[in-house]
């Protein structure tokens, strides 16, 4: 066995669910499966039940994870057609702000230029006042984090442009799409990118076989586009899950009659730092590679406070099979069960203490500290 000792891992985009759908996922079981995966810091996305839209259910949700995560998360705010820019009063609490201008799940779609246009003035007019978070520096705004697919996308690189606000594009999943962050990244365009497993690991041609269970936005690409983001990985700042778990009878599977709209989204924590581990067996990425997207590029993108006395321990030679059965996600299924890969997490170290060991969660619910709570400048 020959052990590899990584930097606890940045997941920058997973759906911890609270509050509003606790029967998918909540703080304790989705940062469980975070230190199973090696992560041992979480943004957690806004689009709960009601979203994190207000300063008030910013402080509610800080209030679950400070008292229920295991290992650190920090917490975006989301933009609403309704309710303006009422999360602006707490915006160096979060994390980064989310802006929804494509199809997903949940209610927080923006689908005016006239909204768009605010949202990123409003944003850039509280950073003439706050400053950009730098890391080491735990004050000042994130950037502005959009899912913005297809035309949507020059919108957000425009706006970003303008009003010079940090910008960063979430799950990118097509040639077109990478090929336009790139140009825009050589003329200066403040933009950074993630990109999911699913999208590196799976395309159209996966969807015979994997039904509901490919299903997500983006939706997987053709292998085409599968192919672009593996040229382009200079371009590719961050791998992020989107980890969005749904039960599989939402999405119609095993049960008898099919639902009108399965929700879209797929399960990851658990699954990226193998899946990328077999790549970079295969020699298709490096180690070095990993750690940056997974944890030097977030922490300095997001402005992300270091955790001293933190580390991973992972049994690089390992071989195994990927499967529901091992999973801690409270929805207890993957896109890639079934999957042969090489790495295996064997132990997470989170400021000093074991948290994880041997396929145990050994923290206790509340061990993770809430990034930004104290930055009230
Ligand atoms: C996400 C979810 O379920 O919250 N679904 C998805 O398919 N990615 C929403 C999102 O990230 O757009
Ligand atoms: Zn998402």
């Amino acid at each position: 066995m020959s052990t590899l000792r990584l930097p606890g891992l940045v997941d920058a985009h997973v759906h911890l669910r609270e509050p509003g759908y606790e029967y998918k996922e909540d703080f304790t079981t989705g940062t469980m499966a975070a230190l199973a995966g090696g992560v041992t810091t979480v943004l957690d996305m806004p689009n709960t039940n009601p979203p994190t839209s207000t300063p008030a259910r910013l402080a509610d949700k800080a209030r679950r994870a400070a008292a229920h995560a295991v290992c650190d998360v920090g917490l975006f705010v989301g933009a609403t057609n309704t309710e303006g820019d009422a999360y602006l009063p707490v915006a160096p609490q979060a994390c980064g702000l989310k802006i929804y201008v494509s199809d997903t799940f949940g209610s927080l779609r923006i689908d005016t230029l006239a909204l768009m246009h605010r949202l990123f003035r409003t944003w850039a007019t509280a950073a003439d006042q706050h400053g950009y978070r730098m890391q080491g520096a735990e004050h000042g705004l994130g950037p502005i984090t959009v899912h913005a697919e297809e035309l949507m996308l020059p919108v957000c690189l425009a706006l970003s442009q303008i009003y010079r606000v940090p910008l960063h594009i979430a799950h990118v999943s097509r040639r077109s799409e990478i090929e336009l962050i790139r140009a825009a990244k050589e003329r200066d365009i403040p933009v950074t990118c993630e990109v999911t497993p699913h999208h590196l690991f799976l395309s159209t041609a996966d969807l015979p076989r994997l039904g509901a269970r490919g299903d997500m936005r983006p939706r997987l690409a053709t292998p085409d586009d599968v192919a672009a983001l593996w040229e382009n990985l200079d371009v590719v700042d961050i791998f992020a899950t989107d980890h969005a778990p749904h039960t599989l009878a939402e999405k119609g599977i095993g049960v008898s009659e099919a639902p009108a709209a399965p929700p879209p989204g797929v399960p990851g924590l658990e699954t990226m730092l193998p899946l990328l581990l077999t790549a970079a067996h295969a020699g298709r990425l490096t180690q070095e590679d990993i750690v940056a997207r997974c944890a030097d590029n977030p922490r300095r993108i997001y402005g992300l406070p270091a955790q001293p006395e933190t580390w991973i321990e992972v049994d690089v030679d390992a071989e195994y099979e990927l499967t529901d059965a091992a999973l801690k996600t409270k929805v207890g299924w993957t896109p890639f069960a079934g999957q042969r890969v090489y790495g295996r997490v064997e132990r997470v170290i989170l400021r000093g203490v074991t948290v994880y060991a041997q396929g145990e969660v050994l923290a206790t619910p509340g061990s993770g500290k809430v990034l930004f709570q104290e930055s009230g400048d």
